[in-house]
């Protein structure tokens, strides 16, 4: 299976995905990573595993989806069956959800629908839950709202959010390849 993975920032996830695919755990191929945002670390990584990066910034473009349409014909290019978002900032819009319908995954740090949005971890710690985890679920037109296909649930560490952090991010890296590779199968 041909994976596209988008990401904005650090790309834990994207190696992680990666490192399954070596294992031989995850029987796909990370075709293409894409990111809004030129020199994001998640570059740094993909290049470290000779996978083709796309840098491309919507500022470049008139519209969002002048944008998606050029991404579109990247992942067409390479037969690109799924995109796997991975801490890629920015809602999909209509182009690409028509263009990949069903075939679009993201990964959230909690357990939706709790804690949409932008930093989750720190509103599941603001809000005093005791527990909250990982979602992946597909990607619709609004932000983290699309139909469940996975969770696991993480205890919070009182008051430390590193720590919290942490122990979300492994469950996430564990989480996301497993989940990917029975929707493959
Ligand atoms: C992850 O927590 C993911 O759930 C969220 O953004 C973060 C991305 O982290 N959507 P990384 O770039 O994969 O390290």
């Amino acid at each position: 299976t041909k994976i596209a993975v988008f990401a904005s920032g650090s790309g834990s996830n994207f190696q992680a995905i990666q490192e399954s695919v070596i294992s031989g755990d995850l029987h796909a191929q990370v075709a293409l990573v894409v990111t809004d945002k030129p020199g994001a670390f998640v570059v740094t990584r993909a290049k470290q595993f000779d996978i083709p990066v796309l840098e491309l910034s919507p500022k470049q473009f008139n519209s969002k989806a002048d944008y998606e349409e050029a991404l579109v014909e990247e992942l067409r290019a390479l037969n690109v069956e799924w995109i796997v978002l991975a801490g890629y900032m920015r809602l999909v819009g209509d182009v690409l959800l028509s263009a990949y319908p069903n075939r679009i995954v993201n990964i959230h740090p909690s357990l939706l629908p709790s804690f949409p949005g932008k930093d989750a971890i720190g509103q599941a710690m603001e809000h005093g839950v005791k527990v909250t985890g990982v979602t992946v679920h597909f990607v619709d037109a609004g932000m983290d709202t699309g139909p469940i296909i996975s969770q696991q649930a993480v205890e919070v560490v009182l008051n430390d959010r590193e720590a919290t952090e942490e122990r979300i991010h492994a469950v996430e890296h564990d989480l996301y390849s497993k989940t990917l590779q029975s929707l493959f199968n």
